[in-house]
Order: C-alpha cells, then structure tokens, then sequence
C-alpha cells in the first residue's frame, strides 16, 4: 500500500498505547479511522486528539472478546465508511501467574482478547476486506509469540495461537488482494503491564508495582516508534514484522537454539535483563 491517504483503517485497542499511536500517525497521513477500545473514556481521549487531522474519524465502544458485537462492528464500519481496507487486531491484556495457580477465569479472559479477539476481527471483517482492491489484516502477536517465559503461559499461548493463525491464513490468502501480517513487538512503553491481572512475577519480583516498574525500564521501543514499525510493513507489504532490538535478538536466539533458549532466558531473568 503506497500511501494511507483516504484509505479506511480499522483499530481495536485505540484508547491507548500502540492502538492511539497507530491512530495519531495515521490521522496526519489522511486515513479515515474506526476506532475501537472498551474503555470509552481513554477511546474519546484519542477521537478528540486525532479528529482534526483525519478526514474521518468514528469511535466505536468494543469488546473484541464478545462475538456477535464484534460482528456487528464490522457491518457497521463498512456501513459508516462504504468498506474497510486495513483492520489491526490490536487490543489486548496481560496476565502474570504460573500455570498451577492460574485460575479458568482468569486464563480464559486472556483467551478470549488476545485469542478469540483476533479471529472474531479477522472473520468479522474478511468479507468487506475482500471488497477493497488491496486491504490488510495485521494481527498483533509479540516476542512471546516467538518464546516462552515463566508465569506468561496464559499470553505465550494466545500470542503463538494468533501467530500460528495469522502465518496460516497468509497461506490460505495467497494470490488474493488480502494480505495477513503478523506482528511480533518487543517491550513496548505502554500501559499494558499495569493494567494486567498480576499474581507473580516471572523475574521473582513479588508485587505488580516492582514487575511493571521492571518492566517500564526494560521495554526498548516507543509506542510512536512501534506505530511506525507496523506502518512500514503494511506500506513494504512485509508479511512479518519485528518491533525493536529486542525482538530481532530474541527471533534469532529462538531459531538458533530451539531446545537451549530457555537457559539463556534464565541467566536474563537471574540479571534482570528481561
Ligand atoms: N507493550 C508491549 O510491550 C507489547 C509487546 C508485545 C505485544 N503487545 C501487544 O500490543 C497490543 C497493544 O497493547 P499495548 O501495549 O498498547 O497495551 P495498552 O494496555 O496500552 O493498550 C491496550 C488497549 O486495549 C484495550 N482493550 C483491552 N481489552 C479490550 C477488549 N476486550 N476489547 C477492546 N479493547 C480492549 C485497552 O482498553 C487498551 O486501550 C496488545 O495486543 C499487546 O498484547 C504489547
């Protein structure tokens, strides 16, 4: 996609972090914006920011984890709008607890945003997607799409889920206008570890202030700077798209030693380093 000017873009997530940069950068590109967040409060906050520089901007309250309003949100854009040409699967949540403690609750929340959340935006939307002469699906995976650390079983195994779906539907896509990307951001400076469901930390750090200030300190790259990594690869069509140097270490760590990473991953975690 050689320019974002007049083109219909659709984020879920947009009241904060990456979703309101991606939103930000996209308004003073000219892209007319379906913003979505379940917090209506923080989604207005981004609206009143980034309607002057849009030529069209429309807020949505969403649950991505609730199906049928997830399709009901689809019509509906492509009803505001007259179609959808990029959507990006953005929202989601964190959870910090080992795999014996966790509850179904809590793992099932999990679940249904950053698993369930995608496919229902990725279904919901395909149909107004095919429509456009060259749209976008971007689902937003992480670095724990690519490794797994102690007490993110819950996350490790919706990003490698949204990962796995995404690289199949690329296959299942292929040859069409749509283009699935999957997207693997590093430690991104947003609010996300303290709104997590936190119950133990996955460096030993025993209260969610201490893990999010850890957190806060380790994670590399800007929201800004994530927005514009993920821009990049819609305009480059790259079909995979890494966020920051962490992420490129990590890609490499993990195809290289397979079976050894994990003992890397603890000399890092006994240090501090992630
Ligand atoms: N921050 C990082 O280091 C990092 C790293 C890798 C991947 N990610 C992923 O990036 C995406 C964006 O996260 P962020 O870091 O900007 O976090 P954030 O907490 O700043 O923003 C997430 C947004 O999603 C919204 N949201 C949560 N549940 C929702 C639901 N059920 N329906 C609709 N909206 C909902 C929140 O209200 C919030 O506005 C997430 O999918 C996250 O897993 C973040």
């Amino acid at each position: 996609m050689k320019s974002f000017a007049g083109k219909i873009f659709v984020v879920t997530g947009a009241g904060s972090g990456i979703g309101r940069a991606l939103a930000r950068k996209l308004a003073t590109d000219g892209a007319r914006l379906a913003l979505a967040d379940i917090n209506e409060a923080n989604l207005n906050e981004t609206i009143r920011e980034v309607s002057s520089k849009s030529p069209k901007v429309k807020g949505y309250k969403l649950d991505v984890s609730d199906r049928a309003a997830v399709y009901a949100f689809a019509d509906q854009v492509a009803a505001d709008f007259g179609g959808v040409d990029v959507v990006i699967n953005n929202a989601g949540v964190a959870l910090s607890e080992t795999v014996e403690d966790m509850s179904y609750d809590d793992f099932e929340w999990l679940m249904n945003i950053n698993f369930w959340g995608v496919v229902y935006g990725t279904k919901a939307f395909l149909p107004h997607l095919r429509k456009s002469g060259e749209a976008y699906i971007v689902n937003i995976s992480s670095i724990f799409g690519l490794i797994s650390l102690p007490t993110q079983a819950a996350y490790n195994a919706a990003k490698f889920a949204v990962r796995g779906f995404t690289e199949a539907l690329r296959l299942e896509l292929k040859g069409s206008t749509v283009t699935p990307i999957c997207v693997h951001p590093g430690g991104i400076k947003t609010n996300i570890a303290r709104n997590a469901r936190f119950y133990k930390g996955m460096d030993g750090s025993d209260t969610h202030e201490d893990a999010s200030a850890h957190f806060e300190k380790l994670a590399h790259t800007s929201p800004e700077g994530a927005a514009n990594t993920i821009l990049k690869g819609i305009k480059s069509n790259n079909r995979r798209v890494l966020i920051g140097p962490d992420a490129k270490v990590v890609d490499v760590m993990q195809r290289l030693l397979p079976n050894a990473y994990d003992k890397l991953l603890d000399v890092f975690l006994k240090q501090k380093l992630f």
